[in-house]
Parts: C-alpha cells; structure tokens; sequence
C-alpha cells in the first residue's frame, strides 16, 4: 500500500493507494459513522459494515443535486447526527461529490472520508477536495473546496465495475499523461490490453501517477487560481458535450482532449505526430475521439461554462505530450475548432 498526503486549507487529506475497504475500520472512530453510498455499491458491500447507519442514494449525474444533498440533510437530522459525526462516502465521483458537499456543509461542518469504488474517482474525483453538486444541470455549479480526512483507494472495487465505467477512468489516466507525464503516456501504450484486463501492477500504477500527478498540483494551488486549471485539460469541450450529449464524463473528456490538441497542433505548439498518438491511445482505449452530435448545441453549453471570464476562457493547451499551459482563449477561436476537426 502507498499513501500520498495533499496539506489543504482545511486539513490534511491522506490517500492510500492499495488498501481494502475491508480495514476502511481503521480510518474512522468506533462509533458515530454514518456510511453514505449508492444502490450499485451497497448491493455488493452492504453486509460488510452492519454495524454503522447507512444512507443510500441513486445512481448517475442526474441525481447529483441539491435535491439529493436536501434529503441526506433530512435523513442526518432523523439520525440525530451531531458535529462529531463522521461520514463516509463510498462509491464512484458523483457519491464522493455529494458526502464531501453534505459533510462541508450539514451542522458547518462534519468530519469525512471516502472509500473510492471506480477508476475515474481512485485516479480524479475523489481526490484534491473539490466537493459539489450540479445546479439546472451544470456541473458542480455549487460547491466547496475542503480535503476529506483520508481516500482509500481499493484496486478490488474495481473488478465489479461495469466496462464503459472503467473506461471512463482511463480517460483521466490520459488526461494526467498528456499534461504532465510522458512516461506514464509511454506505460499506457504499453500496457493497454494489461490495463483493460485490470492486471491488478498496471491499474495500481496508473492510480498511483494520477495521485501523485494531481496531488502535487493540488498542493501548491488548492483553490485553482493557476496550474490546477491545467487538471481541467479537456473539460471545457467535456463538460458542454457530456451536458449537451448525456454521454458519461470520461467519453465526454476524451472527445473535449481530442478538441483541445487539435487546437494546440493549429497554434502550432503540439506536433501532428503527438496528436495522433493521443488519439491512437484514446481509440486503444476504446474512448470516442469524434462528436457525433450538433456542433451548435455543444457550443450553446460551452458558452455557459461557469470558468468563463466575457468572451474569454481559461484554456489548457499542449506543447507536447507532457507539457501543457494555461491560456486565455477567445470562446469564437473554440467554435472554429470544433467546427474543423
Ligand atoms: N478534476 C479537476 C480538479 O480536480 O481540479
């Protein structure tokens, strides 16, 4: 097992890359846990923990909302959760979401940790302290920064997750690769088939590059006033095609990145030869690389993104494959784009 710290405003927040949900007793107190899970985990795990209360939400984007915070809220307080109760999430991106917004918010304030059950929230979601909701359908409109206790990060979690969910993940593997890590990029076009058959060194190595990748950027700038904007390589486009498309957040992310370096190739920063080798490996991943949708619609949503600063966004772009910048790109130069590639 390994364990990668991030020192946040609020606390220090622990991963531990490798370890089982089954010592997950170990990071919490005896008593007072309230455990905070979906229905796709708790039908596998539920009788792991019969000793703690456990609230159960649904399962997908859209019911990461205010509304689903509200009735926690409400379940809490039939509870009779104190200050010093202390909940888990356990589950995939959006149940770490809404346990960290709910446990930041409820009482101001109650202690929490996660239990990380799919790819894409062991190697992005769960980690950094980003908790949230989505507001008329725009992601994370609300929400806080503030680090959970600890993440644990269990590779066995993994092996009841359905394929297009851990597709998803590897998205964001790419993602960590082409900003700011070449040989993990190289270790991913190696190891592809081993990775899709969940080879336990190769899944572990891919979770613990991302952690170390993203926690290094999130210690030295938690709140993203700068470098962690580059985390965001490829969500600008990601975030308006999964709102406009309804496709998961990976598949999104990965058409977003193929957008975003083909804009770096036009601005002659990345190489035509780079660029494809994204490609390939998203494509070797069984990720989409081409919209498939109305090119208007996608850049309606983009337009509303809340990064926007006027007719500007803050816009990750590559020099190669790991080596991104952070630039300030007018929303017209966006819609070329997307309307050439
Ligand atoms: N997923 C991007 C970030 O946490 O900053």
């Amino acid at each position: 097992m390994k364990r990668i710290d991030i020192q946040g405003t609020t606390r220090r927040s622990s991963i531990y890359i490798g370890e089982s949900l089954k010592n997950l007793a170990r990071y919490i107190p005896s008593r007072d846990v309230v455990l905070i899970t979906d229905d796709r985990v708790s039908h596998y795990y539920k009788h792991d923990f019969p000793q703690f209360r456990t609230i159960t939400i649904g399962t997908g984007e859209r019911i990461k909302t205010m509304e689903t915070a509200a009735d926690i809220y409400q379940e809490l307080l039939a509870m009779n959760a104190q200050r010093s109760t202390f909940l888990v999430g356990i589950g995939g991106g959006i149940v770490c979401d809404i346990t960290g917004f709910v446990a930041s918010t409820f009482l101001r304030g109650v202690p929490f940790g996660f239990v990380s059950s799919t790819l894409l929230s062991q190697v992005d979601a769960s980690v950094g302290g980003k908790n949230g909701v989505n507001f008329q359908g725009f992601k994370n409109m609300v929400g806080v920064f503030n680090q959970p206790e600890f993440v644990i990060c269990d590779p066995d979690l993994l092996q009841t997750l359905p394929e297009r969910e851990l597709l998803c993940g590897f998205a964001e593997v790419v993602k960590h690769a082409v900003i700011e890590d070449p040989e993990l990029f190289a270790f991913m076009e190696n190891n592809t088939s081993e990775a899709l058959a969940l080879n336990r060194q190769v899944i572990e190595r891919f979770v613990h590059d991302s952690v170390v990748i993203k926690s290094t950027i999130v210690n030295r700038d938690e709140k993203e006033k700068g470098e962690r904007r580059k985390l965001n390589f490829g969500h600008t486009f990601g975030h308006a095609i999964e709102k406009t498309t309804g496709i998961p957040h990976g598949e999104a992310v990965s058409i977003g990145m193929v957008f975003a370096a083909a804009l770096s190739v036009r601005k002659a920063m990345l190489s035509e030869e780079e660029f494809h080798r994204i490609i390939r490996l998203l494509n070797n991943f069984k990720l989409p690389t081409s919209l498939d949708h109305d090119k208007q619609q996608v850049m309606d949503a983009l337009k509303k993104d809340k990064k926007r600063e006027g007719d500007h966004i803050h816009f990750v772009l590559l020099h190669r494959i790991g080596k991104s910048a952070v630039e300030k790109i007018a929303i017209s130069e966006l819609g070329r784009i997307i309307d050439i590639t």
